[in-house]
């Protein structure tokens, strides 16, 4: 009996989804779950005539393997990867490959390789984007990890992945945990789209008076402009939808957001580098606040929202609300990439920037037309501090901005929050001011810890201190380089 190509552990949706894709594209797969009966079920249920075997154990499962064996995990982040790994260890021998295929935290991947290296066991960590289609239809592919490891999964990995004009939506990410990073931040833009796209519906749904229906029709309208993304199409989705009794069902689902994490992941590597990732990190507060829905709830009776007149201009600000989306949406990306970025820096990670925003744009959840424009802009030119600086995002941010200023201000008139779109809105304003207000910060640190200053008037990096406590009443005191 032929040797199996690949084996993988974990029948959950994902995992199921994978096995039956990587078959359907002519390998063997041989499978293996903690309960039998759920690998019993897969095979009776789903597998057909695929080339695709049950194992029971997971002695088993590496024994057919053809080698290099290739053994990727689909299962919970966490503990559970380390103990797993644990056990295929006696099991493997030099040069076979582990692969993670789970949300897993970059950190971890990092020690991961690093510790399976020395046990000349390749490791490679690779984020998966798609969901269940996506899983099962042509994800995107996001691998990092040990490089040796990448030309043996290589056909593998971009046979079943989404293909955007013939091009596969996967290549190789980096060293250690880059693979993971880069899906990290991908989840966090994942964030970020969905929390503006969200805006955008309550303003539309509250702030203009549109129903459902119309919501529905404007989003639909919306995606085949500059919007067309994944998000924005199973928005317009959504909206269509009624519940059996006829009403919109997005009015019979309860407003508060659940998360596994990756955007928080995301905002705490951001604190960690010091980038400016606000828009994300809003988004992620927002799910917070949305799920204090009991306080919410008391608040609202206590601070009861201003009944306001509905405007007339409703095209116009329509129009403004697609503006601020779309000039959103842009700075999320600018943030995210400034983020990858630094990390590359932090990690002396090698990262392809063209080709992250190829691998984005299709399978993957944040796939969508603006994704080409972004690959460009790296591909023509890859030392692109921020993509502020290609002039199709200079142009686009340009002609959006008086409509995106214009959208904030109606949602605070109308009492409707637009965190991740406000918050974006002051980075883009921060960032374009030669002078921020950040010298009164200093003087302040310098007043009251003697933190020191540097001044507009000499060189980066001399120090200044001005005596502030003892000033005696005086008008005038002397900045002292120190
Ligand atoms: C993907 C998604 C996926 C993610 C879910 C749930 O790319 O397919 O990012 O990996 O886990 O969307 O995320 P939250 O529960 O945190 O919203």
């Amino acid at each position: 009996m032929t040797q199996a190509d690949i084996g993988l552990i974990g029948l959950a949706v994902m995992g199921q989804n994978l096995v039956l894709n990587i078959a359907d594209h002519g390998y063997k797969v041989s499978v293996y779950n903690r309960s039998p009966e759920r690998t019993d079920a897969f095979i009776d249920e789903s597998v057909e005539d695929r080339p695709i075997e049950g194992f029971y154990s997971l002695q088993d499962l590496v024994a057919s393997l053809s080698r290099p064996r290739k053994v990727m995990m689909m299962v919970k982040a966490g503990a559970v990867v380390d103990s797993l790994i644990d056990s295929l260890l006696p099991l493997l021998d030099k040069g076979d490959i582990i692969i993670d295929g789970g949300n897993s935290l970059y950190s971890d991947t990092s020690r991961r390789t690093k510790a399976l290296k020395e046990k000349d066991i390749l490791f490679i960590g690779t984020g998966i984007s798609g969901g269940e289609e996506g899983a099962r239809h042509g994800p995107s592919i996001m691998p990092g990890g040990n490089v040796e490891g990448w030309e043996t999964v290589r056909p593998i990995f971009q046979a079943i992945s989404a293909k955007v004009d013939g091009e596969a939506c996967c290549d190789w990410v980096g060293e250690e945990g880059a693979g993971h990073y880069i899906k990290m931040v991908h989840n966090g833009i994942e964030y970020g789209d969905m929390q503006i796209i969200s805006e955008a519906y309550q303003l539309m749904r509250e702030g203009l008076g549109m129903s459902a229906q119309a919501c529905h029709e404007q989003f639909s309208k919306w995606n085949k402009g500059v919007l067309d993304s994944y998000l924005i199409e199973i928005t317009a989705e959504i909206l269509r939808i009624k519940d059996s009794d006829g009403e919109p069902i997005i009015d019979k689902i309860l407003d508060a957001a659940g998360q596994k994490g990756t955007g928080k992941w995301t905002g705490i590597s951001a604190l960690e580098m010091g980038i400016p990732l606000n828009l994300i990190t809003e988004s992620v507060y927002a799910r917070c606040l949305s799920a204090l829905k009991e306080e919410r709830v008391q608040a609202s009776t206590l601070y009861p929202r201003e009944a306001r007149i509905l405007p007339e201009n409703k095209e116009a600000i329509l129009e403004a609300i697609h503006d601020a989306l779309y000039a959103s949406k842009i700075i999320s990306y600018i943030q995210g990439y400034m983020l990858m970025r630094e990390a590359a820096k932090s990690f002396e990670w090698d990262l392809n920037y063209g080709g992250i925003a190829l691998m984005w744009r299709g399978g993957c959840i944040i796939r969508s037309a603006f994704l080409g424009e972004i690959r460009r802009a790296y591909d023509e030119r890859p030392e692109l501090s921020s993509l502020l600086q290609d002039p199709f995002f200079e142009l686009a941010i340009k002609r959006a901005e008086p409509s995106w200023r214009k959208t904030v201000i109606f949602g605070i008139e109308s009492s409707i929050p637009t965190p991740a779109m406000s918050s974006a809105l002051a980075f883009f304003d921060g960032y374009r001011s030669a002078r921020v207000s950040a010298n009164m910060i200093q003087a302040q640190r310098d007043f009251f810890g003697a933190h020191t200053y540097e001044r507009v008037d000499a060189p980066r990096g001399q120090r200044f201190h001005t005596d502030w406590i003892h000033s005696d009443g005086k008008d005038t005191l002397a900045s002292k380089k120190v």
